[in-house]
C-alpha cells in the first residue's frame, strides 16, 4: 500500500511538474525537479533533506560495473559538471550537464528520469533513489563555472 501511495503521488507531482517545465529555465525546471523528489524521498524517511555534500560524493563515487572495471558518474560528465563531458565508452563529447551552463539540461521530466534509470543501471547496478536524485541535482546547480581553459 505505501508503495502505490509513493507512485501516485509521485505521478500528480510530476504531472504538474511536466505542465509548467515548458517555459521556464533550466535552473528553474532543476529546483522544481528536485523538490519533486525530495518529497518523494521524504515518504520513505521523514528526516530527508537534500546535500550538496553528499551529492558532490555520490557524483564521484567509484562502483564497480559488471565488467570488473570502475566507474563514477564523473568519469563521463567529468569532475566538474559545468565543463563538457566525454563518454568513456563511445568517445563522444557530452554537454555540460550543469544546467547553470546548459539550458538544455533538466527541461523533461522524461529525458532526467531516463537518463537516470539508464545510467544509475549502468553504474550501481540499480536504480537510484529519489534522495540520490534530489542530492545529485542539488550539487549540479552549485556547480556554475566551467574550468578555465589553460
Ligand atoms: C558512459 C558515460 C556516462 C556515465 C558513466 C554517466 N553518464 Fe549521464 N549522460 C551520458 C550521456 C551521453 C548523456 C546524454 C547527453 C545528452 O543528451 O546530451 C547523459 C545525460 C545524463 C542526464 C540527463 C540530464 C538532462 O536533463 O539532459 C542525467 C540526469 C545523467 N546523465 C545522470 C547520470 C548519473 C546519475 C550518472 C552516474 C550514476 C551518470 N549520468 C553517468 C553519459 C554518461
Amino acid at each position: 500500500m505505501k508503495t502505490f501511495n509513493i507512485a501516485l503521488a509521485a505521478m500528480f507531482g510530476f504531472a504538474a511538474f511536466t505542465a509548467q517545465a515548458a517555459e521556464k529555465s533550466s535552473i528553474t525546471n532543476a529546483e522544481a525537479l528536485t523538490k519533486k523528489y525530495v518529497t518523494i524521498a521524504q515518504t520513505v524517511n521523514p528526516e530527508f533533506v537534500s546535500s550538496v555534500t553528499e551529492g558532490k560524493i555520490f557524483f564521484n563515487r567509484k562502483f564497480k560495473l559488471s565488467s570488473g572495471k570502475e566507474a563514477a558518474c564523473a568519469s563521463c560528465h567529468t569532475q566538474n559538471p559545468a565543463d563538457q563531458g566525454k563518454n568513456i565508452i563511445t568517445g563522444k563529447t557530452i554537454a555540460p550537464l550543469s544546467p547553470a551552463v546548459n539550458n538544455k539540461r533538466f527541461r523533461s521530466l522524461d529525458k532526467v528520469e531516463e537518463k537516470f534509470t539508464e545510467h544509475c543501471n549502468e553504474i550501481l547496478g540499480t536504480d537510484c533513489t529519489a534522495a540520490e536524485k534530489a542530492n545529485y541535482i542539488v550539487y549540479l546547480l552549485t556547480e556554475r563555472t566551467p574550468t578555465a581553459k589553460k
